[in-house]
Order: C-alpha cells, then sequence, then structure tokens
C-alpha cells in the first residue's frame, strides 16, 4: 500500500484481536507503531513480536476512559517517533456487551460503562489526537465500528447505539476536518474470529454465522486489519466519511 512506509499510527486498543492484527499489518507496511492498552502486558507483547520480526513498535498501558491516560498515548508517540500521521481508535468493552440485554432491561450502570469506552473514549481519544495529527500532511483517523449500528437486533442495546454514536462521531470529523488534510473513516466487521472469539463461540451461533455470509468463511481478524491499512494509507486519498463494512457481504448495505 502506498503511503504508510515510516507513517506513525496510534492503536488505541491494540492489545489483541483487530488492535493486535492491525498493528502488526502496519508494521509490515513499513509503518512505526504505538500501542496502547488497558493490559500492559498485551500492548507491549504486540510490540515485542513487531519488532523481533523486524518492525518499529512501542507498547503501553493507556485507559479510553480517561483523559491523562489518553493525553500521554498520543505524547508517548511525539516522543518516540517525533510525529503523529494516523490513528485506529479500536478499544471496545467486550465484556459488557455479553450482559448487554434490550432497552426495557438495561441498568445505567451497564450502559454508561459501555458508552464511556466505546464512545466517550472514541472522542476523547479524537480529541487529544487532533493537533498532533493536524500538523501531519495527509492524517486520517479509522474507528472500529460495528454492523450492530444498523442492522436492528433485540438485544445489546447499549452496544448497537454506542457504535451508532460513533459512526456520527466519524462523519462529523471527516467533515469538519476534510479541508484540513484530515480523513476519517469507519470498519464495520461482521463477527470476527479473534482468538477469543475462535475459542468461546457457540458452534450453533458459528454455523447460524456462517450461513448468513456469502463467503465461504467468517472474518479473519487480518481481513479487517487490511481494510484498516488501506484506509489509513495513501490508496485511499479520497475515502472520507464511509464506514466499509468487511462481513463477508452479509450486510449489503446500499
Ligand atoms: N470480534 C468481533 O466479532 C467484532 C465484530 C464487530 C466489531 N468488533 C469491534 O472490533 C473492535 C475490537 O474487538 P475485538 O473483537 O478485537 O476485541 P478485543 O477484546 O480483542 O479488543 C478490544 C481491545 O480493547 C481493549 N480495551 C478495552 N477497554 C479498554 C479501555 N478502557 N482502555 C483501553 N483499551 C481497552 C482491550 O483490552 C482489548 O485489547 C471493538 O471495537 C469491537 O466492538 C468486533
Amino acid at each position: 500500500m502506498r503511503g504508510l512506509r515510516d507513517k506513525v499510527v496510534v492503536i488505541a486498543g491494540g492489545g489483541s484481536g483487530i488492535g493486535a492484527a492491525t498493528a502488526r499489518r502496519l508494521a509490515e507496511e513499513d509503518a512505526r507503531v504505538v500501542i496502547g492498552d488497558l493490559s500492559a502486558n498485551a500492548a507491549r507483547s504486540v510490540a515485542r513480536s513487531i519488532e523481533s520480526a523486524g518492525g518499529r513498535a512501542t507498547g503501553l498501558a493507556f485507559n479510553v476512559r480517561d483523559t491523562a491516560s489518553v493525553a500521554r498515548l498520543m505524547q508517548v508517540a511525539m516522543d518516540a517517533f517525533g510525529r503523529l500521521d494516523a490513528l485506529h481508535v479500536n478499544a471496545a468493552d467486550m465484556g459488557a456487551i455479553r450482559e448487554d440485554p434490550d432497552a426495557a432491561e438495561i441498568s445505567f450502570e451497564l450502559f454508561d460503562r459501555t458508552i464511556a469506552v466505546n464512545l466517550r473514549g472514541h472522542l476523547l481519544c479524537t480529541q487529544q489526537a487532533l493537533p498532533h495529527l493536524l500538523r501531519s500532511a495527509g492524517c486520517a483517523i479509522v474507528y472500529t465500528t460495528s454492523e450492530s449500528a444498523y442492522i436492528g437486533e433485540p438485544t445489546r442495546v447499549a452496544y448497537a447505539m454506542s457504535k451508532s454514536g460513533l459512526n456520527a462521531l466519524m462523519r462529523h470529523v471527516a467533515s469538519r476536518w476534510g479541508r484540513h488534510g484530515l480523513r476519517a473513516n469507519a470498519v464495520a466487521p461482521g463477527l470476527t474470529l479473534t482468538e477469543e472469539v475462535d475459542r468461546s463461540l457457540d458452534p450453533e451461533l458459528r454455523d447460524k454465522s456462517l450461513a448468513e455470509v456469502h463467503s465461504t468463511r467468517l472474518v479473519s481478524p487480518q481481513d479487517v486489519a487490511a481494510t484498516v491499512a488501506f484506509l489509513l494509507s495513501d490508496d485511499a486519498a479520497s475515502i472520507n466519511g464511509q464506514v466499509i463494512s468487511v462481513d463477508g457481504g452479509r450486510t449489503m448495505r446500499a
């Protein structure tokens, strides 16, 4: 892909799953990656594996709920590599999603917990990254949203609302700062077989999901990572304000 070599990219929530796959893919494209995650061990371990493969990476603990922590993540990129060119905001509270019921039943504790990470946290990352990003020509943000934002589901109300709000944030950023050289897009994965999902997925749900995709297999984290890398690259220079589905054709939105 064009234009990723030597770019400095922060991955907010890159310690596992889709974020870790994205960090690895960007490093393969010769970008320099800064991986922040709630789990310092996970972030450092992904960074170490990239460095042992010859890439350039730094991993550190960060909490997307905490302003000082988010500011520090961006500053670490500036201190380590001298600039910030791109941001992948990917963190989500995947524990909350398992308990997320319908609108009648949801507690405001669970709702607030979901929004704090999946939506408020993404706004916080945007705010803290913007002053750095806007100093770089051809800067970009990709948010990880979900098909849950638009398919309509009888459960997971907080998750769906958080991802819908995220699409709105992305479109706002794209329209507000597009003329300043910043592009913003979102990737919307379908059910993605991260190690954790692959290990814990109910066999019946796996079969049902496979029957629903117009593809020979379910989505891999590497499929999503490739799309994020493309959207952050100069090959996507005219793509702004879009939600790109990576779901094996399950949704086929107009
Ligand atoms: N796996 C799927 O089927 C699927 C489908 C659609 C969308 N998504 C989205 O993809 C993204 C990644 O999901 P994943 O499946 O790779 O899950 P994951 O749990 O492996 O990745 C999420 C990462 O975010 C981190 N995180 C959680 N809370 C945080 C916080 N407060 N501060 C900083 N980091 C925090 C976690 O530690 C984890 O490393 C999420 O936004 C999720 O909503 C996943």
